[in-house]
């Protein structure tokens, strides 16, 4: 076992990379005892995978270290949980992303301009994340016995070339089961226009695999977003949430996720920031090996990343690189994100085409809720830079509710913002959202709720932020202005307007049954 060898103690004095080290020893070690298989944990991430993956091999020289001679593959094994991503042109470009139980040869998109016309096949990459089962925690109650490793198959299409603004069909196959000689599944995504015009997106973290999951992934499609973004704590396979070598993990977590949300996620871009539960320290010296075989990052390398979408910019950041609350992936990128960051914003904002710039990431910045409160590292490392590019609008989760800020600079309120209200960015500063109700066990606050059609506005609210050390620290709050306990999502509307003139971005907060319980307009002179 994993956990033989290393206490949860022992585990939180290691970096990152040290735990993986430790762990690559220990099951090399133990491999070679056993005769043989490549190690528990192993990333085998293709071309597409991120710098850094340790273990990073081609597929080809892989294939002989897993032991799937005898496995079914070809016309046995169907393809599931497709997921799609904006490439790093989301006018031109998407990735295409979906399992199979085996391995498969020659995995292939067919895309085309008509569900009846899906042309030739396109090349995918296989990513593979083996895990001996021994390391795991399965959510059956009877451990795995055989066979011993867990072997998750990801495949990868990039599709480029494509035109902006249009409708494409796409169905997913390999050697052995061609979708047009089988009953095929047939899918389609629009590409983000090349010109300024009204379009929606929506957000929400802390997702997990429950009914409540299903019914706010589905509430998705109902806003017909051209996007999605999802702020981190994605399945939960990671059950701990510590970022420890220690922690309960289950793989096959992850195959129930990608089934649930595949009716949404296979026709909307999800962009996925990362949670304290997406560090899965078994993959990789930087724990991201997990998440990048089953995810693709706007055609970037790396689990901080950017794109646009007519006059929005979107940022994903990795807040685990700067926790102090969990402190396991603390400093990991060496400041190289939070230098990225400056540079985004001012080549943001500097651009005319965009209007708004929205940020999201995992833990947050402002918030009450009793579990998590905010994260200090936030506040050290980048709200200054949210003030010093007038942000206007930044999504977190990892607190399971929602709530939502009055308009800050240097942490204090500029403006009170009742549900309803407009707020003009440039001279006010920028909106907070908590909203991690998306499907997990929900969290409480210590004040009352306070929401649309139910206003009981509570300030000051005694609350604390994570600091270095582990330690909380007391602060009295007078910026929380929505909080609600219950499942939700956001969905934005970004109206934007001609030179001169006011372009809007319309927040709204749907709770799990998909009434409206918050809104609040951001307002900007388009340039
Ligand atoms: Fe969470
Ligand atoms: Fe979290």
């Amino acid at each position: 076992m994993t956990k033989q060898g290393m206490t949860p103690e022992q585990a939180a004095n290691l970096s990152m990379a040290e735990q993986h080290e430790w762990f690559r020893r220990a099951t090399s070690r133990r491999a070679m005892l056993r005769g043989g298989l490549v190690g528990a944990g192993t990333a085998i991430v293709g071309a597409a995978g991120l710098s850094g993956t340790a273990s990073a091999a081609p597929l080809r020289s892989a294939a002989s270290l897993l032991p799937t001679a005898d496995r079914p593959t070809g016309s046995t094994v169907v393809p599931f949980g497709r997921h799609i991503s904006f490439g790093a042109d989301p006018t031109r470009q998407m990735s295409v992303a979906w399992q199979a139980t085996n391995s498969v040869r020659n995995p292939f998109v067919r895309i085309g301009r008509s569900p009846r016309d899906l042309g030739e096949k396109l090349h995918a990459d296989v990513r593979v994340l083996s895990t001996l089962a021994s390391d795991t925690s399965p959510i059956d109650s009877v451990a795995l016995v055989s066979p011993s490793t867990v072997e998750q198959y990801y495949l990868h299409a990039s599709l480029n070339g494509l035109r902006p603004g249009e409708t494409y069909y796409y169905t997913v196959g390999h050697d052995g089961w061609d979708p047009r000689a089988n009953l095929a599944v047939v899918n389609s995504f629009t590409t983000a226009p090349s010109k300024r015009g009204p379009f929606t997106f929506t957000a929400f973290g802390d997702q997990g695999i429950s009914y409540d999951a299903v019914a706010t992934t589905h509430l998705i499609a109902g806003q017909h977003p051209a996007f999605h973004l999802h702020a981190g704590d994605v399945s939960y396979a990671e059950g701990t949430g510590h970022g420890l070598i220690t922690d309960s993990y289950d793989p096959k977590v992850w195959d129930s996720f990608f089934q649930q949300v595949e009716a949404v996620a296979a026709t909307v871009p999800w962009q996925v920031a990362s949670g304290n539960h997406e560090m899965e320290p078994w993959y990789s010296a930087d724990g991201n090996g997990g998440l990048a075989a089953r995810f693709d990052f706007a055609g970037q390398q790396n689990t901080y990343y950017s794109f646009s979408y007519g006059n929005v910019g979107v940022i994903t950041l990795d807040a685990n690189d700067v926790s102090y609350e969990i402190p396991s992936g603390n400093g990991y990128t060496g400041g190289k994100q939070t230098a990225w960051l400056k540079q985004e914003l001012a080549a943001l904002r500097k651009r005319a085409d965009i209007d708004f710039i929205v940020v999201q990431f995992h833990h947050c910045a402002y918030s009450t809720c009793s579990s998590h409160a905010s994260e200090g590292g936030v506040r050290q490392y980048w709200t200054p830079l949210f003030d010093a590019y007038a942000v206007d609008l930044v999504i977190n989760g990892h607190n399971h509710v929602y709530e939502r800020t009055d308009p800050l600079k240097a942490g204090k309120v500029t403006a009170a913002a009742p549900s309803g209200a407009t707020v003009t960015p440039a001279t006010q500063g920028t909106t907070y959202v908590v909203a991690g109700g998306a499907g997990n066990s929900l969290y409480s606050f210590p004040a009352k709720d306070s929401y649309d059609g139910a206003v009981d506005d509570v300030s000051p609210i005694a609350s604390f932020v994570n600091e270095p050390g582990q330690t909380k620290t007391a602060e009295s709050v007078t910026w929380s202005r929505v909080r609600y306990t219950g499942y939700c999502l956001l969905a934005i509307d970004s109206a934007p307007a001609a030179r001169g003139r006011t372009s809007k971005l319309t927040v709204r907060a749907i709770d799990g049954f998909g009434a409206e319980i918050d809104r609040v307009v951001l307002a900007r002179t388009a340039k």
